[in-house]
């Protein structure tokens, strides 16, 4: 193990990943001119964006497209290419996240096949950073700050039943086409009602598998990808974080604003989409609950049609495993092959202690979304659910952590970084214009500190 220390003037910045939100971190301290040094354990760049990562964790699949337009899912000083369909496909993703590691000239500070292992933090401050490489052999590195940007979506959630099951069971982030899973003639059960349950189930429906069943132990509010051709996020407010604010919200205290934002998109949404809930209840799904961002919606344009065709069948929760077959919470006993869990993620940061970064509610409590109150070295980007896309907000997430490091703005004192610390993700979706809003006034008022 070699120890090298950090001898240059500006602060030392460690940027854990290099997917979406670890290259809007990278570029953003590099442009505020702080020595940074980013690491990913995998041969690529584009995290989740790279189809079969070796490191296991992305969760890309042949067909998947984003769910956010164009417009939405840019980088603030980098657009997607104009003539590029308006969700565009993974690979499509990926090589757009080259373009902007080449445009920017970040690829020199970026280390490949370079795993965090450990982050240990020093007494004085700081981290000693152990990284292993593709040999296997690790090395420590020390550095002033820390931004975990390894992503929120790989540490892939797995349900346990009672009984035995002649089958096999995976987890979505397994899956990459009904072909490679192998489903020609067989009983498929798909498991969750997020956006990959619903893609899941539409694509196997149609597939040469035997049966098809989505399989919801909770209701979720289903919303269009398109109305009649257009993006239906293009009717919704405040998608990307620099759009503007109407001026009653700008009005009303910070605290107030989200609440008045979801009761109004609450209130539009109900009216557009009630029939259609209705609907899919009646085709079987759970009541979706009353609020329809008290978990983030679900994007499917296929589920009602594959619902209405029969060739997906919607069902409660599985109970239990009954050897070649499921048992559903009705008692309804269906023949399974395969069961297909879209049951999604924890929240996940292995190489820090679980006193630093406490996950066992897979949420953080975190000052402005990013910082712990209790540590001025250490920032989380990327860990949001907004509803829009997610690296517009790592972006300004990141541009927030460049004040602070650029000593361009002072944090509140404690008692108001303990007061405005809330759990991250457990709470409605966020609003991506607000919450770019709320970044700005508070870097606004630190300006002043
Ligand atoms: C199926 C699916 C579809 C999605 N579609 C959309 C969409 O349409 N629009 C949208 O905005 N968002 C979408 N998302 C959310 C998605 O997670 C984000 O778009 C984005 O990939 C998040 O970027 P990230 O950099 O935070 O995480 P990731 O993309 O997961 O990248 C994390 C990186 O960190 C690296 N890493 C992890 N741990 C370590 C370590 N210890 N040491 C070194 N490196 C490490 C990983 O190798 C990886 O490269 C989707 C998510 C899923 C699961
Ligand atoms: N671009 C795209 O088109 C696209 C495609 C796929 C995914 N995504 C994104 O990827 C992210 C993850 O989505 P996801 O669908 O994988 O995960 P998710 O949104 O967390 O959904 C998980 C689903 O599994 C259910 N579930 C969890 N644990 C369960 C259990 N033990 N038993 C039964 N059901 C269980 C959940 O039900 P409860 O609600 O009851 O917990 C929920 O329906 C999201 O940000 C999503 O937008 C995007």
């Amino acid at each position: 193990m070699t120890i090298k220390n950090s001898t240059k003037s500006a602060p030392h910045i460690c940027v854990i990943g290099a997917g979406p939100s670890g290259l809007a971190a990278t570029k953003t301290l590099v442009e505020a001119g702080l020595d940074v040094t980013c690491f990913d354990g995998s041969p690529h760049i584009g995290g989740h964006w790279v189809i079969d990562n070796p490191t296991g964790r992305s969760s890309a699949y042949r067909s998947l497209r984003t769910n956010t337009t164009k417009k939405m899912s840019r980088f603030s000083d980098f657009e997607l290419p104009e003539e590029w369909i308006e969700f565009p496909g993974f690979d499509q993703v990926r090589e757009w996240l080259e373009s902007y590691v080449d445009h920017f000239g970040i690829r020199r500070i970026i280390q490949l096949s370079a795993e965090v292992v450990k982050a240990d933090p020093l007494p004085q401050g700081g981290w000693l950073i152990t990284v292993r490489g593709a040999d296997g052999t690790d090395r420590t590195e020390q550095f002033d700050a820390l931004i975990a940007a390894s992503g929120t979506y790989w540490d892939r959630k797995m349900p346990n039943w009672d009984g035995p099951f002649d089958g096999e069971i995976i987890h979505a982030q397994d899956y990459r086409s009904p072909e490679a899973v192998g489903v020609d003639g067989k009983h498929v059960t798909v498991l969750g009602i997020g956006n990959t349950g619903c893609e899941l189930a539409c694509e196997l429906s149609r597939s040469s598998a035997a049966s098809v069943c989505l399989s919801a132990r909770s209701g979720a509010w289903i919303l269009p990808k398109t109305v009649d051709g257009v993006p239906a996020s293009e009717s919704a407010p405040m998608t990307y974080p620099t759009d503007p604010v109407p001026d009653a919200l700008m009005a009303m205290p910070e605290e107030q604003r989200e609440a008045a934002v979801i009761a109004m998109a609450s209130a539009a949404i109900k009216e557009k989409h009630n029939d259609r809930m209705k609907r899919f209840e009646e085709l079987g799904l759970p009541n979706a609950p009353d609020h329809p961002f008290l978990k983030r919606p679900t994007i499917s344009q296929d589920l009602m049609q594959c619902l209405e065709d029969g060739a997906l069948i919607a069902k409660p929760d599985i109970e239990r495993l009954d050897g070649e077959a499921v048992i559903f919470a009705d008692g309804e006993r269906v023949v399974a092959d395969i069961i297909i869990c879209a049951t999604g993620y924890h929240l996940s940061y292995p190489y820090l202690a679980a006193e630093i970064s406490d996950t066992s509610k897979d949420d953080l409590d975190l000052f402005c979304g990013i910082i712990p109150p209790d540590r001025r070295d250490l920032f989380y980007i990327g860990v949001s659910r907004p509803f829009g896309a997610f690296w517009p907000i790592a972006e300004v997430q990141a541009k927030f952590v460049a004040a602070l490091l650029t000593e361009e703005y002072a944090l509140p004192p404690q008692e108001e970084i303990d007061r405005r610390t809330v759990p991250t993700l457990n709470r409605p979706a966020i609003t991506p214009g607000l919450y770019g809003l709320a970044l700005r006034e508070e870097m606004e008022r630190g300006r002043n500190r």
